[in-house]
């Protein structure tokens, strides 16, 4: 196990009804707020009322910002950052996923910094300060309700960028699984890849001695496997999209990744299929996610095998480690094909035309300076764009 530094500030509110009270709880905090969400489901749910009516109650003025895409755009934070400055709001409400969340993470660090705000995410240099930021959680997905980071697309560059500060990591994040019921499939689906791929990038570490972290991945992981389907079959499960939401918060606020190193080369390779063709990130790494897994199990076969054994079902007493290790990957696939998503590039509406260039933007080859991506196995250009022919079709 590697030294290590863990810190979880958020204030998880957990369950039914906790929505309601959202105002008492954020008085304390702030006397005006800037109240950011979506595109509009929040006002087809009637959560956007009840909100109103919870923060209204509890005296707190409101200054708005909607209107945030799924792969948020820079251009509505830097409209936020101005609305924040302009009227002086002390904290940032985002209602909504990891879209909304990580748009209001960014105004919240904008306020304070002098200059454009998008130099944080390229040079990655630390903020000093940043506004509040609290969260109504609408899907249990990003992680983004207990992470430090924020992932922000700058449209006009066709880049999607990562960064990561303690300072921005939500004060308070509440989470009733019943605002859940009204996801779409897709989106269910989605949702359940990319908290999986959390724990994956957590995972699979050429570490050594790392039981508990093992074991917490590995049950974070059945947890997901099991309820996903059923959240599916039945929509106002609520047990299921506790477990569901609850996994999602585990599965990315740092705890599961203490003490060993991390990889991360998915999401790095998938930021790039969103920049340029604005895919949905779970879709993304559910192409991805098992040809990197191909690509590199040779790295640290007991590794695979262990996740094959404990998380996929697959019979240990195989006397091929390949074998077994396929056997896993093979489920995996199943078990995404049962959710319904895709397993190529081409489906995603991705073609040959931008693979080498996403290739070298993802390692920062295109500049001159690669850095390869990676933990488990180091992925040079030519290794990424050996994974994306993998899944073309
Ligand atoms: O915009 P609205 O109308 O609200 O609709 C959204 C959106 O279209 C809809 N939706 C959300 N809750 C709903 C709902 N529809 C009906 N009922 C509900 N209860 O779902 C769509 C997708 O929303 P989005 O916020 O984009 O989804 P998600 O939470 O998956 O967030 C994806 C973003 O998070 C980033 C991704 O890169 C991507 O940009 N990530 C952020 C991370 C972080 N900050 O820690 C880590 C992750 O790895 C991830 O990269
Ligand atoms: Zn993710």
């Amino acid at each position: 196990m590697l030294n290590f530094d863990y810190c979880a500030p958020t204030r998880i509110l957990f369950g039914k009804g906790e929505e309601n009270i959202v105002g008492t709880r954020i008085q304390p905090l702030a006397k005006k707020i800037l109240l950011h969400y979506g595109g509009g489901s929040i006002k087809k749910t009637g959560l956007y009322d009840r909100i109103i009516t919870s923060l209204k109650s509890s005296g707190i003025e409101i200054v708005e910002l909607g209107g945030v895409l799924p792969n948020p755009r820079l251009s509505l934070v830097h409209t936020g950052i101005s609305l924040c400055r302009q009227e002086q709001v002390d904290l940032i409400l985002a209602v909504g996923g990891g879209s909304v969340i990580d748009s209001a993470k960014a105004i919240a660090m904008g306020v304070y910094y002098d200059g454009d705000i998008w130099d944080v995410f390229c040079s990655s240099k630390p903020v000093a300060r940043a506004l509040p930021v609290a969260t109504v959680l609408t899907i249990p997905a990003s992680g983004s309700e207990s992470s430090g980071d924020t992932v922000i697309t700058n449209e006009k560059k066709q880049l999607k960028f990562c960064y990561n500060s303690p300072h921005i990591q939500p004060v308070l994040s509440i989470m009733n699984p019943e605002l859940f019921f009204t996801l779409p499939d897709n989106q269910v689906s989605y949702g359940a890849a990319d908290m999986m791929s959390h724990v994956f990038e957590r995972y699979f570490t050429n570490t050594i001695h790392t039981d508990l972290t093992d074991g917490l991945c590995e049950a974070t992981l059945r947890t997901l496997m099991r309820n996903a389907p059923r959240a599916l079959a039945n929509k106002k499960d609520y047990v299921a999209w506790s477990e569901l939401g609850f996994a999602g918060t585990i599965a990315h606020n740092g705890l599961l990744g203490m003490g060993r190193s991390q990889d991360w080369a998915c999401h790095r390779m998938e930021h790039e299929l969103s920049a340029i063709y604005d895919v949905a990130h779970g879709a993304g790494l559910a192409v991805l996610t098992p040809a990197w897994m191909r690509y590199v199990y040779k790295e640290n076969v007991p590794m695979f095998v262990q996740f094959a054994i404990n998380v996929m079902g697959v019979d240990g007493s195989y006397r091929d480690p390949a074998a077994i290790t396929e056997e896993g990957i093979t489920r995996l696939c199943a078990f995404f094909a049962r959710l319904e998503l895709p397993s190529t590039l081409k489906e995603l509406g991705i073609d040959e035309e931008h693979l080498e260039e996403m290739a070298k933007k993802s390692t920062g080859a295109s500049d001159g300076n690669e850095r390869p991506l990676g933990g488990l196995k180091k992925l040079y250009w030519q290794d990424v764009l050996a994974i994306y022919r993998m899944i073309a079709e």
